[in-house]
């Protein structure tokens, strides 16, 4: 049933996402950008998008824009997390990395592009008629993806590679919080700032979940099978990272990030029934194999 909901959710970002890069002429570049941003993914940060809205009654069409540039910000991290000079990987959503399909300038350049997009996206009065809101969704996904967020959080994620001293709990958390945490704050955030809502409850709810997939992704890494997950697994220890499995082992990371399942979940209480997605999302979050 969950399964269902996440699959239309995706079908629907997928959509727009075609939409708005057949806007964009048919070239190398655009082609890179559509197999990064086109070829599968759980579209996790777009589900959030989508929920967050439908509980603060924004329009689907509207939402599913802000989804879209969500989405593309996450594909341009993937694009250049695979390249060379980060995680070397050639396998990512069960196919060749971009790097690999094209070459390494095609990536970075791709990636730079996708980013773009997703602010060209939200800077269109379709993504919402108010340009206050407007400015609010673009400044906070700068902010959520930059040298305070996810771009912050991939440079402690390498530095972490060849530290002397392996990170501590409260490094990690940090770590994580910025490198995966606050993209997912960013989508849940997304639907109360477009209502014009207050931030409070989505913003805890995606603080507690965000750090659980990222908890998840870690165990993932260790104990995952890599065709279910359609990238190359055991990375981290073979490059040495320090993550929560290898502070907490297998069976506390594990509790670690049912215990932030539970309190995600506390966190919908005031929604009743309508959270219900957002409860299921939270569980498949751990439960995962992909
Ligand atoms: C993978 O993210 C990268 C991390 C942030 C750990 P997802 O697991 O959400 O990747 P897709 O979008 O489903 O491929
Ligand atoms: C990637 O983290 C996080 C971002 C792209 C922001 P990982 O390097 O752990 O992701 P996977 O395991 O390659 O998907
Ligand atoms: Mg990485
Ligand atoms: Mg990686
Ligand atoms: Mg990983």
């Amino acid at each position: 049933m969950f399964q269902e909901v996440l699959a239309a959710h995706a079908d629907r970002v997928e959509a727009c996402l075609t939409g708005l890069l057949d806007e964009q002429d048919d070239t190398q570049l655009t082609r890179a950008m559509r197999y990064a941003v086109l070829s599968g993914g759980k579209r996790l940060r777009a589900f959030l998008v989508l929920e967050g809205a439908h509980l603060y009654g924004v329009r689907p069409q509207q939402a599913d824009r802000v989804a879209a540039a969500v989405e593309c910000i996450h594909a341009y991290s993937l694009v250049h997390d695979d390249l060379p000079a980060m995680d070397d990987d050639d396998l990512r959503r069960g196919k060749p990395t971009l790097h690999v399909k094209w070459d390494e300038a095609t990536a970075i350049l791709a990636g730079d592009a996708l980013q773009t997009l997703a602010f060209e996206i939200l800077a269109s009065p379709r993504s919402a008629a108010d340009p206050t809101i407007r400015l609010r969704l673009i400044s906070s996904l700068a902010e959520a993806a930059g040298a305070r967020g996810m771009v912050e959080g991939q440079m402690q994620d390498i530095a972490a590679e060849t530290a002397t001293t392996p990170l501590t709990l409260e490094q990690i958390t940090t770590l994580q919080a910025n490198k995966t945490g606050k993209l997912f704050t960013w989508s849940a955030t997304a639907g109360p700032v477009m209502g014009g809502s207050n931030t409070d409850l989505m913003q805890a709810y995606a603080q507690a979940i965000g750090l659980a997939f990222q908890i998840a992704d870690d165990i993932l890494d260790v104990e995952g099978d890599a065709s279910k997950a359609g990238k190359r697994l055991q990375k981290d220890s073979q490059a040495g990272k320090a993550t929560f499995v290898s502070l907490l082992g297998v069976d506390g990371a594990r509790r670690k990030a049912a215990e932030l399942v539970e309190q995600a979940c506390d966190c919908l209480e005031p929604f009743g029934g309508t959270g219900d997605n957002l409860r299921h999302l939270a569980r498949f979050i751990i439960d995962r194999d992909m």
